[in-house]
Protein backbone atom coordinates (compact mmCIF):
# COMPACT_ATOMS: atom_id res chain seq x y z
CA UNK A 1 0.00 0.00 0.00
CA UNK A 2 1.16 3.71 -0.83
CA UNK A 3 0.78 6.35 0.92
CA UNK A 4 -0.23 8.39 -2.52
CA UNK A 5 -3.13 6.50 -2.94
CA UNK A 6 -4.35 6.32 0.75
CA UNK A 7 -3.12 9.19 2.78
CA UNK A 8 -6.42 11.32 1.66
CA UNK A 9 -8.64 8.61 3.67
CA UNK A 10 -6.64 10.14 7.04
CA UNK A 11 -8.39 13.73 6.46
CA UNK A 12 -9.88 15.76 8.53
CA UNK A 13 -10.58 15.82 12.33
CA UNK A 14 -9.92 11.65 11.93
CA UNK A 15 -6.66 12.56 11.14
CA UNK A 16 -6.42 15.65 13.44
CA UNK A 17 -7.00 12.56 15.94
CA UNK A 18 -4.30 10.14 14.76
CA UNK A 19 -1.75 12.96 14.81
CA UNK A 20 -2.34 13.62 18.56
CA UNK A 21 -2.04 9.93 19.08
CA UNK A 22 0.94 9.78 17.51
CA UNK A 23 2.37 12.96 18.88
CA UNK A 24 1.46 12.05 22.33
CA UNK A 25 1.17 15.67 22.54
CA UNK A 26 -2.18 18.28 21.51
CA UNK A 27 -0.32 21.18 21.76
CA UNK A 28 2.36 20.29 19.59
CA UNK A 29 -0.19 19.42 17.20
CA UNK A 30 -2.32 22.94 17.96
CA UNK A 31 1.10 25.34 18.14
CA UNK A 32 2.81 23.88 14.55
CA UNK A 33 5.87 22.02 15.81
CA UNK A 34 4.65 18.82 13.81
CA UNK A 35 3.84 21.15 10.58
CA UNK A 36 7.07 22.94 11.10
CA UNK A 37 9.07 19.59 11.29
CA UNK A 38 7.62 18.04 8.07
CA UNK A 39 8.11 21.28 6.16
CA UNK A 40 11.78 21.46 7.10
CA UNK A 41 11.66 17.80 5.90
CA UNK A 42 9.93 18.16 2.38
CA UNK A 43 12.16 21.39 1.63
CA UNK A 44 15.44 19.57 3.02
CA UNK A 45 17.32 19.07 -0.88
CA UNK A 46 19.74 16.68 1.41
CA UNK A 47 17.16 14.54 2.72
CA UNK A 48 16.21 11.23 1.35
CA UNK A 49 14.04 11.48 -1.28
CA UNK A 50 11.80 8.99 -0.06
CA UNK A 51 11.73 11.03 2.75
CA UNK A 52 10.39 14.41 1.35
CA UNK A 53 7.90 12.69 -0.88
CA UNK A 54 6.01 11.18 2.73
CA UNK A 55 6.92 15.12 4.15
CA UNK A 56 4.76 16.00 1.20
CA UNK A 57 1.97 13.96 1.28
CA UNK A 58 1.45 14.37 5.32
CA UNK A 59 1.71 17.99 4.61
CA UNK A 60 -0.97 17.35 1.73
CA UNK A 61 -3.41 16.20 4.88
CA UNK A 62 -2.56 18.80 7.31
CA UNK A 63 -3.61 21.15 4.80
CA UNK A 64 -3.81 24.95 5.51
CA UNK A 65 -1.58 28.00 5.12
CA UNK A 66 1.67 26.42 6.09
CA UNK A 67 1.24 23.44 3.90
CA UNK A 68 0.26 25.42 0.66
CA UNK A 69 2.98 27.44 0.77
CA UNK A 70 5.52 24.87 1.46
CA UNK A 71 3.82 23.07 -1.54
CA UNK A 72 3.72 25.55 -3.61
CA UNK A 73 8.00 26.20 -3.53
CA UNK A 74 8.56 22.42 -3.69
CA UNK A 75 6.84 22.90 -7.23
CA UNK A 76 10.16 24.33 -7.89
CA UNK A 77 12.56 21.97 -6.78
CA UNK A 78 15.25 20.18 -8.82
CA UNK A 79 13.34 16.52 -8.30
CA UNK A 80 10.61 16.57 -11.09
CA UNK A 81 9.03 14.06 -8.98
CA UNK A 82 8.91 16.38 -5.79
CA UNK A 83 7.90 19.06 -7.60
CA UNK A 84 5.15 17.58 -9.38
CA UNK A 85 3.86 15.87 -6.75
CA UNK A 86 3.63 18.89 -4.85
CA UNK A 87 1.30 20.13 -7.65
CA UNK A 88 -0.86 17.07 -7.68
CA UNK A 89 -1.21 17.23 -3.92
CA UNK A 90 -2.10 21.05 -4.23
CA UNK A 91 -4.53 20.20 -6.91
CA UNK A 92 -6.08 17.26 -4.36
CA UNK A 93 -6.29 20.05 -1.43
CA UNK A 94 -8.69 22.10 -3.79
CA UNK A 95 -7.06 25.51 -2.34
CA UNK A 96 -8.04 28.07 -4.40
CA UNK A 97 -5.37 30.38 -2.73
CA UNK A 98 -3.33 28.01 -4.50
CA UNK A 99 -4.29 29.20 -7.84
CA UNK A 100 -1.89 32.20 -8.72
CA UNK A 101 0.95 29.87 -8.30
CA UNK A 102 -0.01 26.88 -10.00
CA UNK A 103 -0.75 29.26 -13.16
CA UNK A 104 2.86 30.53 -12.97
CA UNK A 105 4.03 26.88 -13.38
CA UNK A 106 1.39 25.78 -16.05
CA UNK A 107 3.03 29.09 -17.96
CA UNK A 108 6.79 28.73 -16.98
CA UNK A 109 7.45 26.55 -20.20
CA UNK A 110 11.32 27.17 -19.42
CA UNK A 111 12.28 25.78 -15.93
CA UNK A 112 9.00 23.56 -15.23
CA UNK A 113 9.21 20.18 -16.59
CA UNK A 114 5.94 18.67 -18.75
CA UNK A 115 5.30 16.58 -16.08
CA UNK A 116 5.18 19.65 -13.75
CA UNK A 117 3.05 21.55 -15.71
CA UNK A 118 1.10 18.75 -16.63
CA UNK A 119 -0.05 18.49 -12.98
CA UNK A 120 -0.24 21.87 -12.53
CA UNK A 121 -2.84 22.16 -15.33
CA UNK A 122 -4.91 19.55 -13.67
CA UNK A 123 -4.50 20.88 -10.50
CA UNK A 124 -6.63 24.14 -11.90
CA UNK A 125 -9.25 21.43 -12.93
CA UNK A 126 -9.47 20.05 -9.75
CA UNK A 127 -9.72 23.18 -7.97
CA UNK A 128 -12.45 23.98 -10.57
CA UNK A 129 -12.57 27.87 -10.39
CA UNK A 130 -13.67 29.22 -14.00
CA UNK A 131 -10.78 31.95 -13.77
CA UNK A 132 -7.94 29.37 -15.20
CA UNK A 133 -9.74 29.33 -18.15
CA UNK A 134 -8.60 31.83 -19.81
CA UNK A 135 -4.60 30.24 -19.19
CA UNK A 136 -6.02 26.82 -19.89
CA UNK A 137 -7.16 27.55 -23.48
CA UNK A 138 -4.48 29.32 -23.86
CA UNK A 139 -1.49 26.21 -22.69
CA UNK A 140 -4.10 24.06 -24.57
CA UNK A 141 -2.26 25.67 -27.95
CA UNK A 142 0.66 26.69 -27.28
CA UNK A 143 2.34 24.64 -24.55
CA UNK A 144 5.04 22.26 -26.62
CA UNK A 145 4.37 19.22 -24.70
CA UNK A 146 1.35 16.78 -25.77
CA UNK A 147 0.62 15.22 -22.14
CA UNK A 148 0.21 19.36 -20.62
CA UNK A 149 -2.11 20.04 -23.98
CA UNK A 150 -4.19 17.05 -23.28
CA UNK A 151 -4.42 17.71 -19.44
CA UNK A 152 -5.95 21.47 -20.59
CA UNK A 153 -8.59 19.63 -22.29
CA UNK A 154 -9.45 17.00 -19.63
CA UNK A 155 -8.81 20.52 -17.06
CA UNK A 156 -11.55 22.75 -19.11
CA UNK A 157 -13.84 20.09 -19.44
CA UNK A 158 -13.81 19.25 -15.85
CA UNK A 159 -14.21 22.98 -14.71
CA UNK A 160 -17.46 23.49 -16.99
CA UNK A 161 -18.81 20.36 -15.76
CA UNK A 162 -18.36 21.57 -12.08
CA UNK A 163 -19.89 24.80 -13.53
CA UNK A 164 -23.10 22.93 -14.66
CA UNK A 165 -23.12 20.77 -11.78
CA UNK A 166 -26.31 19.68 -10.16
CA UNK A 167 -27.38 18.29 -7.00
CA UNK A 168 -26.07 14.53 -8.17
CA UNK A 169 -22.91 16.05 -7.75
CA UNK A 170 -22.18 13.24 -5.09
CA UNK A 171 -23.28 10.52 -7.15
CA UNK A 172 -19.68 9.78 -9.25
CA UNK A 173 -17.44 10.66 -6.23
CA UNK A 174 -14.30 8.42 -6.18
CA UNK A 175 -14.50 5.63 -4.05
CA UNK A 176 -10.62 6.69 -3.47
CA UNK A 177 -11.38 9.92 -2.11
CA UNK A 178 -9.70 11.07 -4.67
CA UNK A 179 -10.51 14.38 -6.79
CA UNK A 180 -10.35 12.68 -10.54
CA UNK A 181 -9.49 15.06 -13.21
CA UNK A 182 -13.05 13.44 -14.92
CA UNK A 183 -16.49 12.42 -13.58
CA UNK A 184 -16.92 8.98 -14.35
CA UNK A 185 -19.06 7.69 -16.76
CA UNK A 186 -22.19 6.30 -15.33
CA UNK A 187 -22.35 3.21 -13.20
CA UNK A 188 -25.43 1.97 -15.38
CA UNK A 189 -23.26 1.42 -18.42
CA UNK A 190 -21.37 -2.10 -18.89
CA UNK A 191 -17.82 -3.22 -18.64
CA UNK A 192 -17.93 -3.81 -22.14
CA UNK A 193 -19.16 -0.47 -23.17
CA UNK A 194 -16.69 1.35 -21.03
CA UNK A 195 -14.02 -0.98 -22.73
CA UNK A 196 -14.64 0.31 -25.69
CA UNK A 197 -15.04 3.68 -24.86
CA UNK A 198 -11.43 3.47 -23.32
CA UNK A 199 -10.11 1.53 -26.17
CA UNK A 200 -11.53 4.09 -28.53
CA UNK A 201 -8.68 6.55 -29.97
CA UNK A 202 -11.18 8.04 -31.35
CA UNK A 203 -13.17 8.96 -28.65
CA UNK A 204 -12.48 12.27 -26.71
CA UNK A 205 -10.05 12.11 -23.85
CA UNK A 206 -12.22 13.31 -21.60
CA UNK A 207 -14.63 10.50 -22.39
CA UNK A 208 -11.89 7.91 -22.30
CA UNK A 209 -10.74 9.22 -18.64
CA UNK A 210 -14.46 8.77 -17.48
CA UNK A 211 -14.67 5.18 -18.53
CA UNK A 212 -11.33 4.13 -17.29
CA UNK A 213 -12.94 5.72 -13.56
CA UNK A 214 -16.44 3.78 -13.91
CA UNK A 215 -14.11 0.78 -14.47
CA UNK A 216 -12.31 1.58 -11.53
CA UNK A 217 -15.25 2.25 -9.40
CA UNK A 218 -16.68 -1.32 -10.51
CA UNK A 219 -13.56 -3.54 -9.82
CA UNK A 220 -13.30 -6.95 -10.26
CA UNK A 221 -11.23 -9.19 -13.05
CA UNK A 222 -12.85 -7.78 -16.45
CA UNK A 223 -13.10 -4.38 -14.88
CA UNK A 224 -8.78 -4.31 -13.83
CA UNK A 225 -7.77 -6.69 -17.26
CA UNK A 226 -9.80 -3.68 -19.23
CA UNK A 227 -8.24 -1.05 -17.68
CA UNK A 228 -4.51 -2.89 -18.03
CA UNK A 229 -5.14 -3.25 -21.96
CA UNK A 230 -5.51 0.92 -22.33
CA UNK A 231 -1.50 0.82 -21.30
CA UNK A 232 -1.39 -0.10 -24.80
CA UNK A 233 -3.18 3.16 -26.04
CA UNK A 234 -1.18 6.33 -27.90
CA UNK A 235 -1.42 8.60 -25.59
CA UNK A 236 1.38 8.97 -22.67
CA UNK A 237 -1.24 11.16 -20.55
CA UNK A 238 -3.71 7.79 -20.27
CA UNK A 239 -1.05 5.20 -20.41
CA UNK A 240 0.14 7.22 -17.22
CA UNK A 241 -3.16 7.35 -15.75
CA UNK A 242 -3.65 4.14 -16.09
CA UNK A 243 -1.03 3.03 -13.85
CA UNK A 244 -2.02 5.36 -11.53
CA UNK A 245 -5.46 3.99 -11.55
CA UNK A 246 -3.84 0.21 -11.18
CA UNK A 247 -2.17 1.65 -7.84
CA UNK A 248 -5.33 2.81 -6.85
CA UNK A 249 -6.75 -0.59 -7.15
CA UNK A 250 -4.10 -2.59 -5.90
CA UNK A 251 -4.79 -5.53 -8.05
CA UNK A 252 -2.09 -7.86 -8.36
CA UNK A 253 -3.11 -8.95 -11.86
CA UNK A 254 -1.82 -5.73 -13.20
CA UNK A 255 1.76 -6.59 -11.42
CA UNK A 256 3.26 -8.14 -14.67
CA UNK A 257 1.56 -5.49 -16.55
CA UNK A 258 3.32 -3.08 -14.59
CA UNK A 259 6.31 -4.64 -14.76
CA UNK A 260 6.95 -4.61 -18.78
CA UNK A 261 5.80 -0.30 -18.36
CA UNK A 262 8.66 -0.20 -16.10
CA UNK A 263 11.38 -2.45 -17.92
CA UNK A 264 10.52 0.11 -21.27
CA UNK A 265 13.47 2.53 -21.61
CA UNK A 266 10.98 3.86 -24.69
CA UNK A 267 8.19 4.66 -22.55
CA UNK A 268 7.65 8.33 -21.46
CA UNK A 269 9.61 8.37 -17.97
CA UNK A 270 5.86 10.07 -17.00
CA UNK A 271 4.65 6.95 -17.49
CA UNK A 272 7.04 4.27 -15.94
CA UNK A 273 7.04 6.91 -13.11
CA UNK A 274 3.64 5.82 -12.14
CA UNK A 275 4.24 1.84 -13.09
CA UNK A 276 6.71 2.38 -10.48
CA UNK A 277 4.47 3.85 -7.81
CA UNK A 278 1.74 1.68 -8.52
CA UNK A 279 4.43 -1.47 -8.56
CA UNK A 280 5.11 -0.03 -4.95
CA UNK A 281 1.44 0.23 -4.19
CA UNK A 282 0.42 -3.40 -4.96
CA UNK A 283 3.48 -5.12 -3.21
CA UNK A 284 3.98 -7.58 -5.13
CA UNK A 285 7.32 -9.80 -4.05
CA UNK A 286 8.07 -10.66 -7.82
CA UNK A 287 8.13 -6.58 -8.32
CA UNK A 288 10.91 -5.91 -5.77
CA UNK A 289 13.90 -7.23 -7.67
CA UNK A 290 12.86 -4.94 -10.67
CA UNK A 291 12.39 -2.00 -8.68
CA UNK A 292 16.10 -2.30 -7.24
CA UNK A 293 17.13 -2.72 -10.39
CA UNK A 294 15.59 0.58 -11.87
CA UNK A 295 16.65 2.59 -9.02
CA UNK A 296 19.49 2.99 -10.85
CA UNK A 297 17.99 3.87 -14.11
CA UNK A 298 19.29 7.08 -16.00
CA UNK A 299 16.25 8.52 -15.80
CA UNK A 300 15.78 10.58 -12.16
CA UNK A 301 12.01 10.49 -12.78
CA UNK A 302 12.43 6.79 -12.69
CA UNK A 303 14.68 5.65 -10.11
CA UNK A 304 13.90 8.41 -7.41
CA UNK A 305 10.26 6.53 -8.24
CA UNK A 306 11.43 3.13 -7.35
CA UNK A 307 13.52 4.62 -4.53
CA UNK A 308 10.22 5.61 -3.00
CA UNK A 309 8.42 2.88 -4.12
CA UNK A 310 11.13 0.30 -1.94
CA UNK A 311 11.28 2.62 0.97
CA UNK A 312 7.43 2.29 1.49
CA UNK A 313 7.17 -1.54 1.01
CA UNK A 314 10.07 -1.75 3.21
CA UNK A 315 8.79 -0.22 6.10
CA UNK A 316 6.08 -2.57 5.41
CA UNK A 317 7.56 -5.84 5.21
CA UNK A 318 9.08 -4.38 8.69
CA UNK A 319 5.40 -5.06 10.03
CA UNK A 320 4.84 -1.49 10.43
CA UNK A 321 1.42 -0.54 9.23
CA UNK A 322 0.70 2.68 7.04
CA UNK A 323 0.41 5.10 9.83
CA UNK A 324 3.78 5.19 10.86
CA UNK A 325 4.90 6.56 7.70
CA UNK A 326 3.96 9.90 8.48
CA UNK A 327 6.31 11.13 10.70
CA UNK A 328 8.73 11.05 12.37
CA UNK A 329 8.96 12.26 16.15
CA UNK A 330 10.10 15.66 16.03
CA UNK A 331 13.51 16.35 17.73
CA UNK A 332 12.38 18.46 21.11
FE1 LIG B 1 -0.38 13.00 -13.60
FE1 LIG C 1 2.81 11.24 -10.86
Amino acid sequence: MNLKYVAQTFDGSGYDLYLRLRMGAEDKVSCGVTQEFVVKQLLDVNLNIAERWRALFSLRNMKGPVSREALIKAMRDDSSLLAHEAAFALGQMQDVEAIPALRAVLEDVHSCASIVRHEAAEALGAIGEPEAIALLKKALVLDPAPEVRETCELALRRIEQADASTADEDADQSPYLSVDPAAAAPSSSSIADLRKILLDEKQGMYERYGAMFALRNRGGPEAVESIVAALGCTSALLRHEVAYVLGQLQDKSSTSALMTTLRDAREHPMVRHEAAEALGSIGDSESVALLKTYREDSEPLVSQSCEVALNVLDYELQGNSLEFLYLETPVA
